[in-house]
């Protein structure tokens, strides 16, 4: 087995309630280990906690208890910074998540303006934008300019320019046309490949996460109920929530029917089953 990249151990998240209602547990005492060079993929149904865990993975939200590490480093208040140099964020909206005042070469040289003088920074920005595929002259463009993949590209450019080692990949396709999506997945895998990367991939597209994910994590409404190989868990499904997760192909936005829900329990062991494959029981 690789090395553990990222351990999340006992991760619980507690949101304030919103409008007088009672706190919210996005979390409930999740743990789980990504290692180097793998793609994680993350499903579950809306409001299961994915986006959360993304956040909770990069450091960017604090869990209300839980412990994260990250090459072997607890990640803690003095050390959190620097491990962040490490992750990006891949967005879901190429459209809102580009300032449009801003050329492409400008979007993704800018992460790097506080370590790097300008020539250099250029000189990475510049070849980011040719690992996605785009020209120098499209580093000129502005976001306007460019169509939803081509956006992506410019995303993931910025994503990839200062070398990280962990990528979390929130709904990145979703946004796309259908006809496109294939290709921005290939260019992800491709550079997970050139530049030694691992990815949380999030998504309720399972068939997109079951062609580019090695294991896959099945949360359902802040627990973790599944994790395993990605062939145990499409081939094999053993949690009930899994088997109708599979079997509503739920898209976002769109809970599964409240009926089905009812008749789920989420289990109070976690079983190995087989090799590398868990189920809460
Ligand atoms: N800042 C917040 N304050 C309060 N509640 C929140 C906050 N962010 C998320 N939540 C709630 O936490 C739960 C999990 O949200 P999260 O965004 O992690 O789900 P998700 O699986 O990413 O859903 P989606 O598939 O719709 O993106 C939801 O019930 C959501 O309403
Ligand atoms: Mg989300």
């Amino acid at each position: 087995m690789a090395n553990e990249l990222l351990k999340l151990a006992n991760i619980t998240v507690q949101y304030p309630g919103r409008h007088g209602k009672p706190e919210l547990v996005a979390l409930d005492d999740v743990s789980l280990t990504i290692y180097e060079g793998e793609t994680l993929g993350l499903v579950g149904e809306s409001g299961s906690g994915k986006t959360t865990l993304g956040q909770v993975a990069l450091s960017l939200l604090q869990p209300t208890s839980g412990e994260i590490a990250f090459a072997g480093q607890p990640i803690t208040k003095h050390n959190r910074r620097t491990v962040m140099d490490d992750m990006q964020l891949i967005f879901q909206d190429p459209y809102e998540s580009l300032n449009p005042k801003h050329t492409a070469l400008e979007l993704v040289r800018e992460p790097l303006r506080r370590s790097f003088d300008l020539s250099t920074a250029t000189e990475m920005a510049t070849q980011a934008l040719a690992a996605v595929g785009l020209t120098p002259a499209d580093g000129e463009k502005y976001p306007v300019a460019f169509s939803g993949g081509q956006r992506q590209r410019i995303g993931i450019a910025r994503a990839i320019v200062g070398q990280p080692k962990f990528i979390v990949a929130d709904e990145p396709i979703s946004a796309l046309d259908v006809s496109i999506q294939a290709q921005v997945l290939s260019l992800m895998m491709a550079l997970r490949e050139q530049r030694a990367l691992t990815y949380l991939f999030i998504s309720h597209d399972l068939s997109k996460v079951q062609a580019i994910s090695d294991r896959v994590a099945v949360l359902y409404f802040g627990h973790l109920v599944e994790l395993g190989p990605t062939a145990a868990i499409f081939e094999n499904p053993l949690h009930p929530y899994t088997r109708e997760l599979l079997a509503a192909i739920p898209s976002i936005g769109k809970p599964l029917i409240a009926q089905q829900r009812q008749t789920i329990t989420v289990g109070t062991s976690w079983v190995e089953v087989t090799p590398g494959h868990f189920v809460r029981q």
